[in-house]
């Protein structure tokens, strides 16, 4: 998970950062309705990024005994969905877990409210959009940067903003481009590692499927294998040809169930028939 793949040099630290961002409070922990209204099987940029906190606060807590404390046994957690009380009766002994989730409420607020922000929810840089994933990445890994700077200067509210950006990006880059329909199962291997050109990758002017009448076309990218991404909203403009929509990207939908855009689709959010628009927040911004 993050921690290993943020570019420091010592797994440990970094880590160690992280969490500390998480730890002292300023807000209250902020109940995730798109969880309880999107279609059912979604999952949204708030679910993924807090389930991944508590996924990297386990490994962490597993990593580091508790001092004069019996250590966590993984079995305890396997299988089960974690919970912060939970993690932190195992790991501290009986107390709250108030504050973590008030911190991580911060994290999971900022991620979210890059889909409806002005400044942030039309940037196809901060969305992995309309064939810029070079940009995008680079927009990714400067708030990893600016994450681990204000951690480090124990601005930590500011760090768990970029932290929330960051990670908004990342999930981004994995429902808004096609490397999941590529057959990829694992992340890509140079998204955080500025060195290493994205390679392979499709360029503005280049369908990048068939064209199909039907309302919904869940096959006619089939074939297509360079890495190519979304489009929404209208700057920069969808191009002529066949490209990718991007309601099918959505990260509420599963790969399978994500067909692309058929050719003049500019905002499919609608028109995928398993999604109202309304309910999709990864295009409309009501959450957060
Ligand atoms: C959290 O960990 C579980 C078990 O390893 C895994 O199945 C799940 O995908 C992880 N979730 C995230 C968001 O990383």
């Amino acid at each position: 998970m993050l921690p290993t793949e943020v570019p420091q040099s010592h797994p440990g630290p970094s880590a160690l950062l992280l969490l500390q961002l998480l730890l002292p409070p300023t807000s209250a922990f902020f109940p995730n309705i798109w969880s309880l209204l999107a279609a059912p099987g979604s999952i949204t940029h708030q679910d993924l990024t807090e389930e991944a906190a508590l996924n990297v606060t386990l490994q962490l807590f597993l990593e580091q005994p508790p001092p004069g404390r019996p250590p966590l046994r993984l079995e305890d957690f396997l299988g089960r969905t974690l919970l912060a009380d939970d993690l932190f009766a195992a790991y501290f002994g009986p107390g709250s877990s108030r504050r973590f989730r008030a911190a991580l409420g911060e994290v999971s607020r900022a991620n979210a409210a890059q889909d409806s922000l002005p400044t942030s929810r039309n940037d196809p840089d901060l969305h992995f959009d309309a064939e810029r994933l070079g940009q995008g990445r680079a927009r990714l890994v400067g708030a990893l940067r600016e994450t681990v700077v204000a951690a480090r200067a124990l601005d930590h509210t500011l760090a768990r903003q970029r932290l929330g950006a960051a990670l908004h990006a990342l999930q981004d880059f994995y429902s808004h481009s096609n490397w999941v329909e590529l057959g990829e199962q694992q992340p890509h291997p140079h998204l955080l590692w500025p060195r290493q050109e994205l390679q392979n990758l499709a360029q503005v002017a280049d369908p990048t499927c068939s064209d199909c009448e039907e309302l919904s076309c869940p096959r006619n990218w089939l074939g297509f294998t360079l890495l190519t991404s979304g489009y929404f909203g209208t700057h920069p403009p969808k191009p002529p040809g066949c490209k990718t929509g991007p309601s099918s990207l959505h990260p509420g939908l599963q790969p399978s169930a994500k067909p692309p855009g058929r050719q003049g689709f500019l905002q499919a959010a609608g028109h995928h028939p398993s999604l109202q628009p309304e309910l999709c927040p990864g295009h409309h911004g009501q959450h957060g």
